[in-house]
């Protein structure tokens, strides 16, 4: 009887461990006209179920890489990437998108947009309950006075938050989101943060968020991945020990203000390292 019950919690013990998103030694390597160029080399970490994790590095770094090959958009040159302990073959309705520059359809309202997802097979929502979920993520993205508007007719912040609407309203177990925030003015961009953040205490999700913002990223996640220059490498992972619920007083904390610090002078470092060989190049 014991025994039994040590098999089937070691066997329930091993299915959690192989929850979440896990990328296993990804090296990825572009051919271009000018010969090749190598975006990522040798990432291995973890983004447990539940669990926060933004990724912040320099331009140029692979972090749009690394969550294309995350999402099934592109595949690696070698390593692997496994969701809930299956290797990823393509994109899933599991993974919610975001992506850097605003992915909306142009020949559709936004409505249309939002309610694209909520359509498709395996999301199948009823046509009752579609309205009601549509119209929740427009309004709590601040466009109900744009539901039948084309995506021409909007600034570039307001289609960001179309389709950030489209990607939250199909509820997807992991959301993988590069810059979502970015197009966003200073005020939109703090309550969106606050808008997630309450999204997650109520359904819990798996975030991979990509930010240039070192505010953010704490602000965000439970922990930080900063990426050395090209190829991107993992450079440090920091655990952001600091409660959840969080507020934006909390960015006045002194914990906040040291992890700050910290993950500012690693950027810097490699961005400098960028820098120095543009300096010797223009010499
Ligand atoms: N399709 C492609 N073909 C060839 N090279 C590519 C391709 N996509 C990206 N690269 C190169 O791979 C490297 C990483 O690009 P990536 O877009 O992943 O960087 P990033 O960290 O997201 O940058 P940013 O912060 O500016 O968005 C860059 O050197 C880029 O030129
Ligand atoms: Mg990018």
């Amino acid at each position: 009887m014991d025994n039994n019950y040590e098999i089937k919690e070691k066997t329930e013990r091993l299915a959690m461990d192989k929850q979440g998103i896990k990328v296993e030694a990804l090296t990825k390597i572009y051919p271009t006209k000018n010969g090749v160029v190598k975006a990522l080399e040798n990432i291995t970490f973890d983004v447990k179920p539940g669990e926060f994790v933004s990724i912040i590095g320099p331009s140029g770094c692979g972090k749009t890489t690394l969550l294309n090959i995350v999402a099934g958009f592109i595949q690696p040159t070698s390593g692997k990437v496994l969701v809930d302990g299956e290797e990823v073959r393509g994109p899933g309705p599991d993974r919610g998108v975001i992506f850097q520059q605003y992915a909306v359809f142009p020949w559709l309202t936004v409505y249309e947009n939002v309610e694209f997802g909520l359509k498709n097979k395996v999301n199948r929502v009823p046509p009752g309950k579609r309205r009601e979920i549509v119209m929740k993520f427009i309004k709590l993205m601040g466009l109900q006075n744009f539901v039948n508007a084309y995506p021409k007719e909007l600034s570039g912040g307001m289609k960001q938050r179309v389709a950030i609407a489209r990607a939250y309203a199909v509820n997807p177990k992991i959301l993988l989101m590069d810059e979502p925030f970015g197009a966003l003015d200073a005020q939109t961009r703090s309550f969106m943060q606050e808008a997630l953040l309450k999204i997650l205490s109520q359904e819990r999700k798996t975030v991979m968020f990509i930010t240039h913002s070192v505010d953010e990223a704490i602000f965000m996640s439970d922990r930080v991945i900063v990426m050395s220059a090209q190829p991107g490498r993992i450079k440090e992972i920091i655990k952001i020990d600091l409660p959840y619920p969080r507020k934006m007083e909390d960015r006045t904390l002194p914990e906040f203000r040291e992890y700050e610090k910290k993950i500012q002078s690693l950027v810097r470092e490699e961005f400098f390292k960028i820098h120095a060989e543009i300096t010797e190049l223009l010499n």
